[in-house]
Formats: structure tokens, C-alpha cells, sequence
């Protein structure tokens, strides 16, 4: 049975103010949450919210790294600074970070790598533009990008791995995939890793993300292949983020 996760992409979102806020409103409401909790912060904020956590079950994350260990790498991170700040957790090859900053597959799988190679669990991202999906590449567009991980790392480290499903159409749109649009990628994911190895397949978590919030989390959670949520802008408000937390 797979654990149903929620994690908060909190994306370029945050004031010490704020965080200290969301942290306390999310604090408040972790009675009766089952799933496991995660929250992804920009880089200045892990420290903070490092401290406000202790002792809960709260778990914190980061989004983006450097695949390097240290060095001249100016304004970069590393997987092991990441670390230093108690963070698990960190979210590789966001849509974002592919169209916005030219991150090819070759280059999230080796980020992969590095966070692996750190000790931490990767959320892996993966999904397809508009024209793509509409254009019939959905799965073979997933599949490259999946692929492109299991050659460099190999398929017994997906045991490491979350692997999260984010059509690029529903992100941040408002649009979100309905829940057969979804399952039906999951499984053609699920399908993908089982054709290397099926124990594996069976225990690697896929979130769904792409505009899911407090109305449609319970139905999207109940499929059977979508193990829980990757959530931008319904992570910014503590209310909004627990009633998906406690879906499913
Ligand atoms: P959204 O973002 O929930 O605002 O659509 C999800 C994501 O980009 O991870």
C-alpha cells in the first residue's frame, strides 16, 4: 500500500513574515492528516522554516539544486547545503525549471543523480505542453523524460524516487487534467517503470500537480494510481493546503 503524499511547491513565494504565518496555520491543522506532509521552500527560507517544524511531522524540501558537490558555481546550491537546512527533500526538472531555464531531460536526470547521491529524495517532474498533448505525444513525451532517468540511475534507486505528473497546461491555469485524464498518464508512468521492474513500479509514488486544490483533491486522490499531490498556488494558504492534505 502507497503512503499518499502532499507536497506544497511553494514556487518564488515568500516573506519571513508569510512563512511564519502559513507554517502556524498549517501547524494548527495537522490533527487527523494521514498523509505525509511536505512543504518545498526557496533557498532563504529552509533555515526558517527549518526551526518552526522541529518536532512535528512536517517535512521540508527545496526546489532546485546544482549537480555539483561545492566549487565556483556563483549563486548556485548544492544537494549537500540542502541538507545542512534538515531539508529531505527536493523537487528536480519542474516544468519551470525545463521551459523557463533551458533544464533538458540529460540534465534533471543527472540532478537526479546528485540528490540521490546526497541522500535525498528527489521529486522527479515530468509531464507535457498543450501542443504535445494535443499533438498525441503525451505518453512518449513522459516516457523520454522518465527514460532519460532510468539510464542514468537505473531503475532500483525509483524506490528513492517521487515521481510527480504535471501536465504543463494545468499549472498555475486554473485548468486542472480530470481525474481519467490523469489516472490514465499514472498508469502509462506506472507501466513505464513495471516494464523494468514491477515491484518498483507498484511502490514508487506518483503525485498529480497542475492547478489542484481544496475542490477537486479528493476525487484526483481516489484514483488508483495517484498517490497524492504536488501543489503550487493552493500551498500558499494554510487552509486551503490541509483540506488537501487530509483528501484521499
Ligand atoms: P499549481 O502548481 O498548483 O499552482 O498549478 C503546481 C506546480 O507547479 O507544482
Amino acid at each position: 500500500m502507497r503512503k499518499t503524499i502532499v507536497a506544497g511547491n511553494w514556487k518564488m513565494n515568500a516573506s519571513k513574515e508569510s512563512v511564519k504565518k502559513l507554517i502556524a496555520g498549517i501547524l494548527s491543522g495537522m490533527d487527523g492528516v494521514k498523509s505525509e506532509v511536505l512543504v518545498c521552500a526557496p533557498f532563504p527560507y529552509l533555515s526558517q522554516v527549518e526551526s518552526l517544524i522541529v518536532g512535528s511531522e512536517i517535512r521540508l524540501g527545496a526546489q532546485n539544486l546544482n549537480i555539483n558537490e561545492s566549487g565556483a558555481f556563483t549563486g548556485e546550491v548544492s544537494a549537500s547545503m540542502i541538507k545542512d537546512f534538515g531539508a529531505k527533500h527536493v523537487i528536480v526538472g519542474h516544468s519551470e525549471r525545463r521551459s523557463i531555464y533551458g533544464e533538458t531531460s540529460a540534465i534533471v536526470a543527472e540532478k537526479v543523480k546528485a540528490s540521490l547521491e546526497a541522500g535525498l529524495t528527489p521529486l522527479l517532474c515530468v509531464g507535457e505542453s498543450l501542443e504535445q498533448r494535443e499533438g498525441g505525444k503525451t505518453e512518449s513525451v513522459v516516457a523520454e523524460q522518465i527514460n532519460a532517468v532510468i539510464e542514468l540511475v537505473g531503475i532500483n534507486v525509483f524506490n528513492n524516487i517521487i515521481v510527480a505528473y504535471e501536465p504543463v497546461w494545468a499549472i498555475g491555469t486554473g485548468v486542472t487534467a480530470s481525474p481519467e485524464q490523469a489516472q490514465s498518464v499514472h498508469l502509462f508512468i506506472r507501466s513505464l517503470l513495471g516494464e523494468n521492474n514491477e515491484t518498483i513500479a507498484q511502490t514508487t509514488p506518483i503525485l498529480y500537480g497542475g492547478s489542484m486544490n481544496a475542490g477537486n483533491a479528493n476525487e484526483l486522490i481516489a484514483c488508483p494510481d495517484i498517490d497524492g499531490g504536488l501543489i503550487g498556488g493552493a500551498a500558499l494558504k494554510a487552509e486551503d493546503f490541509l483540506h488537501i492534505c487530509k483528501a484521499g
